[in-house]
């Protein structure tokens, strides 16, 4: 990509203030943020050092910060030792034993509470469980679970006794749940008989059944939890229910210490090629980004109820469903539905019966509430709200005053948060008592984090109104450590770019005159469906497993709710079809994807041609499909093309 595709072209100048009764009662405000920006600027490893021994407790506390001998294989506080779900559970017990950590909503209206006694004592029961199965320090764990209370219990059983965990986001399909088992190499699965979304069953147990059935060698045995109750298969050699296996455990389990450097988890993401990478996290940096971003970002207070509305499946849920806001003692919502269940009221229905004080969700979400109208959040009382959050893509101006308006009455802050799956934590966002913000606009790094805009040079782009690639010229504890089983990928993707200066982040970036960020989007062949990550070549990779299926080329094209959609062009064996064939063939390679690798990655458009447009050298031209895709005027230049009268019929929408 070249730095003339990344000019911004947005050109919002309102500017909201924080509302000063937010600023009075906000844990950081103007001043309080410059002191901490003084002293990581002052100090950067030592910034980090000191809330680490402030905000974690440790077993055995650290006495180096960060070890760079290895980079970019950076560790932090690698000789403490510590246990993650201590952190998030055992140090409550004394002043938050009987405080809810978990509400519960299902989508049928079924509720339930965990007080923070009560979760540790099921966090404490499973993970018995896990160690009577084997299960021990540096074993895989997947899993593939609804938004359950349990599917954080598993998560935190794994953290307590050194366990690496992998969730899988229960909308994957089988074979991409076994793709990422085998590359785990996983002993255990936990996962659940079904969950329930959109009025049908998730059937999870099946799905994991038919990833087993094939490969996944490693998996011994998988523990199965009953939440829908309906008749699922069970192989009396390898699946035991959740409650007959908990039912025998002790309520107690010391935690494993274990070092700061210790995974702490696993999370697959899409990439440029059609392999997804296990991002691995590491047990004290990981749990220090999520703990002082909740501080920060969030204003996170004890009397808080805190509803992030991603799935566990994703980095967001682990972040700040999981790990952050029980490390803070704080009260989470969890709800396993769909949002527009049984109407379009429903997530303000939960805020209002839940008392909801801060929302974190993405622009997808606020996009498709949005377009249901106003006439929903009028109806529930939403008085308790004084947050509002979102994340994943970038949040244009429209949806962004809409939930400024609808939703916070004008009043509510706006953090608009960007971050990654590889950086654990928010990196750039308002914080909410301090920052002033612009609509479409995630503003600022936050302390400790060092965003740099460089030209394809690797210089910094001086120039306000140019953009350039987002780069972080500095370690920071919550980064990732490395790919599983990859460190050559990790260190090409990330760190290979700019002789190895700084983590590439893969988006660009323009900041404005007043130091102001607007994210513009991915710079490599991955989309942003929904706010979640999908490799154009995975895309590719389950269209030409199809049998009628010879080449295909997947592009992005603009969504109205989803952000972007999957766009695929496809060159048959054979004729290319066309009528009700093509029609038939459509419908077919669109379940076919959907199968594959998940609902997700279903395309919304699938255009078949006789041959994808190639440069002499045999590349494919994905400029000009992604201008086609978008019914653009193709002004590219296509006289390089080996054939360049297949615009015209790829520009052709019979
Ligand atoms: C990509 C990371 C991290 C949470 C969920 C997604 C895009 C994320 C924003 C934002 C503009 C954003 C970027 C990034 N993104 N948040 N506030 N504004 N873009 O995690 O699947 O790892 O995707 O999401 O393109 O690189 P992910």
């Amino acid at each position: 990509m070249s730095s003339d595709n990344i000019h911004s072209v947005l050109t919002e100048t309102r500017l909201f203030a924080p509302q000063p009764d937010f600023v009075a009662r906000a844990r950081l405000d103007a001043d309080g943020l410059s002191a901490l920006h003084a002293a990581a600027a002052a100090d950067h490893v030592g910034f980090w050092a000191g809330l680490a021994r402030k905000e974690l407790g440790w077993q055995t506390p650290f006495t180096e910060a960060l070890d760079s001998t290895q980079a970019p294989n950076y560790r932090w506080f690698a000789d403490g030792h510590l246990n993650v779900s201590a952190n998030c559970l055992d140090r409550h017990l004394g002043a938050r034993g009987d405080k809810i950590a978990i509400r519960f909503e299902g989508e049928q209206g079924d509720v339930a509470t965990y007080t923070y006694r009560q979760l540790h004592g099921e966090v404490c029961k499973l993970a018995n469980a896990l160690k009577s199965l084997g299960i021990g320090r540096g074993d895989r764990v997947v899993i593939y679970m609804p938004m359950v209370p349990e599917a954080v219990m598993a998560m935190q059983a794994c953290a307590r006794i050194g366990a690496i965990h992998s969730v899988v986001f229960g909308g994957f399909s089988a074979s991409s749940l076994r793709d990422r088992i085998e590359d785990a190499g996983a002993k255990l699965l936990i996962t659940a008989d079904g969950g329930h979304r959109a009025g049908h069953i998730v059937e999870l147990k099946k799905a994991a059944d038919e990833a087993l059935a094939e490969g996944c060698a490693t998996i011994s045995k998988v523990l199965v939890l009953k939440r829908t109750g309906h008749t699922v298969n069970l192989d009396p050699d390898r699946d035991l229910w959740w409650h007959t296996l908990l039912a025998e455990q002790s309520d107690r389990c010391d935690p494993e210490w274990v070092s700061a450097e210790h995974p702490l988890f696993l999370l697959y993401t899409s990439g440029s090629t059609g392999k997804p990478k296990g991002i691995q996290h590491s047990s004290g940096g990981y749990l220090l980004g999520a703990t002082v971003t909740c501080q920060w970002v969030f204003d996170l207070r004890d009397d808080d109820v805190f509803w992030c509305t991603a799935d566990v499946g994703w980095i967001t849920g682990h972040s700040y469903v999981a790990y952050g806001p029980l490390s803070n003692g704080a009260t989470i919502l969890m709800y396993e539905g769909a949002p527009t269940v049984p109407d379009a009221g429903r997530f303000w229905k939960i805020c209002q019966d839940h008392g909801v004080t801060i929302f974190y969700t993405a622009p997808t979400a606020i996009r498709a509430l949005m377009k249901l109208g106003d006439e929903w959040p009028v109806k529930y009382d939403l008085s308790k709200l004084r947050l509002l959050g979102s994340v994943g893509e970038p949040i244009n101006p429209e949806a962004w005053m809409w939930y400024h308006t609808a939703i916070g009455k004008q009043k509510l802050p706006i953090v608009d948060t960007w971050w990654q799956t590889e950086t654990g934590s928010i990196m750039i966002s308002p914080v909410p008592g301090a920052v002033p913000t612009k609509p479409g606009s995630c503003t600022k790094p936050l302390p400790g984090i060092a965003v740099e805009v460089v030209d394809e040079n690797g210089e910094a782009v001086a120039d306000a109104n140019m953009g350039g690639y987002l780069v972080i010229t500095k370690p920071w504890p919550s980064m990732l450590r490395t790919i599983w089983n990859d460190n050559d990928r990790y260190i090409k993707t990330y760190w290979s770019q700019f002789q190895g200066r700084c983590y590439v982040a893969g988006d660009s970036v323009h900041r404005d005159a007043d130091g102001y960020h607007w994210i513009m989007g991915r710079v490599d062949d991955v989309l942003n469906v929904s706010g979640h990550r999908l490799g154009t070549m995975e895309v590719e990779s389950a269209l030409v497993a199809h049998p009628r299926v010879a080449e295909a080329a997947v592009v992005g094209r603009p969504h109205e709710i989803k952000g972007e959609s999957v766009f695929a062009f496809v060159v048959c064996k054979g004729l290319r079809p066309s009528g009700d064939e093509a029609r038939q063939l459509t419908q077919e390679l669109r379940d076919w994807v959907a199968k594959d690798i998940g609902a997700l990655a279903r395309p919304d458009d699938i255009r078949f041609a006789e041959n994808l447009p190639k440069t002499r050298s045999g590349k494919i031209m994905r400029r000009l499909l992604r201008s086609i895709a978008r019914d653009e005027q193709i002004t590219q230049d296509t006289s390089t093309l080996e054939n360049p009268g297949i615009v015209e019929q790829l520009a052709r929408k019979d």
